[in-house]
């Protein structure tokens, strides 16, 4: 049994089987609906009933009011037809947007290689290829724990591979069973491609990567796809760390950094009673951006990706810079530590 959902403004239409909410069903078909927490909590997937009806699922009262309700308004994550349907959705698609849609994969564990102290490289064959874009991620399936969001570290051009970034986190038990558990030749599932952080290829401007910690994986995959498509305007990245030891991939970018003149590479590292030789800069990435282009980063746009404080700072020090809203994208790294429930991702993605 399906139903067809059919979704204004755009027209397009989506079979969504029984079991499935309208949010699933869209990604899975290459149509994109907003969404961030993906489990009923945060409001971003709300939608407008026009015809038709809908079990409201796991909806909280919090995220969808009882007037909302009232309306006719449901939030896609959560929501099951129970007859055709047409709803209204504040869609902005993105023309940089490729829409690539989302499936099911089994992986096979091809390598595990520690890359600092706290973060661990997972490199993933998978039974097919992927498309993506270069900074989108997927949903690790983890025995016993759930489903975890890690961003892709690999370009696209690899596209049967997907390398991940991942950080322990104190506590956490996706990350601890990554990093303690899982062993070559393992096999896991995942779902992918998600997210809206991506480059915005039809700009003009100069870029800058920001990264802090195991948010290295996404602009990682920027760079490198950029550098295979020629691209010829002026990349720079600023990688954040404690110390040198979690300074992973340095060699990596101070080779691309030689053989490309467009690229420049500024690590930045914080723990300054650790340093000892330490000739780059001394203090927080953000810092390092401000010093780097004296305070005016105008006529650029900035990717970011990592730990929730690092972004709020990179932020303020971008704004500051002369940058708006519009040229500032992120992904921002949240843990159960930063607030969310235990049983839902580990990373989502928002807007300033
Ligand atoms: Fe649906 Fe958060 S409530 S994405």
């Amino acid at each position: 049994m399906s139903y067809e959902v059919t979704i204004e403004p755009t027209g397009d239409v989506i079979e969504v089987e029984d079991g499935q909410t309208i949010l699933q069903a869209a990604l899975r078909q290459g149509v994109w609906l907003p969404f961030a927490c993906g489990h009923g909590t945060c409001g971003t997937c709300k939608v407008q009933v026009l015809e038709g009806f809908a079990d409201l699922g796991e909806a909280s009262t919090f995220a969808l009011m009882e007037v909302e309700r009232d309306e006719g308004k449901v939030l896609a994550c959560c929501c099951y037809p129970e007859s055709d349907l047409v709803i209204e959705a504040d869609i902005d698609v993105d023309p940089d947007f490729l829409g690539y849609p989302v499936e099911d994969y089994t992986a096979t564990v091809e390598s595990v290689t520690p890359l600092s102290p706290t973060i661990l490289g997972i490199r993933l064959q998978l039974d097919r290829d992927m498309q993506f874009q270069a900074g989108q991620y997927i949903n690790l399936d983890i025995p016993d724990v759930g489903t975890r969001a890690f961003s892709i570290a690999n370009p696209p051009s690899q596209s049967n591979i997907v390398e991940l970034h991942v950080r322990l986190v104190s506590e956490g038990k996706g990350t601890s069973w990554l990093h303690n558990e899982l062993a070559v030749g393992d096999s896991i599932e995942l779902s992918g491609p998600y997210g809206q952080f991506f480059v915005r290829s039809s700009d003009s401007q100069d870029m800058i990567f920001v990264a802090g910690g195991s948010g290295l994986s996404s602009p990682e995959s920027m760079i490198l796809d950029l550098l295979e498509q020629g691209e010829t305007r002026q990349l720079y990245l600023f990688q954040g760390a404690r110390n040198i030891p979690e300074l992973y991939h340095r060699d990596k970018f101070e080779q691309l950094a030689t053989e490309h003149d467009n690229f420049h590479y500024i690590p930045a590292l914080s723990d300054e009673d650790t340093l000892g030789e330490w000739s780059g800069f001394k203090g927080y990435v953000n810092d390092a951006v401000k010093h780097h282009f004296n305070g005016k980063c105008s006529g650029h746009k900035a990717y970011m990706c990592g730990p929730p404080p690092m972004i709020d700072a990179t932020i303020t020090t971008l704004m500051q810079a002369r940058l708006f809203e519009r040229d500032i994208y992120m992904e921002r790294f949240l843990t159960a530590a930063d607030g969310t429930d235990e049983s839902s991702r580990s990373a989502l993605f928002k807007r300033i």
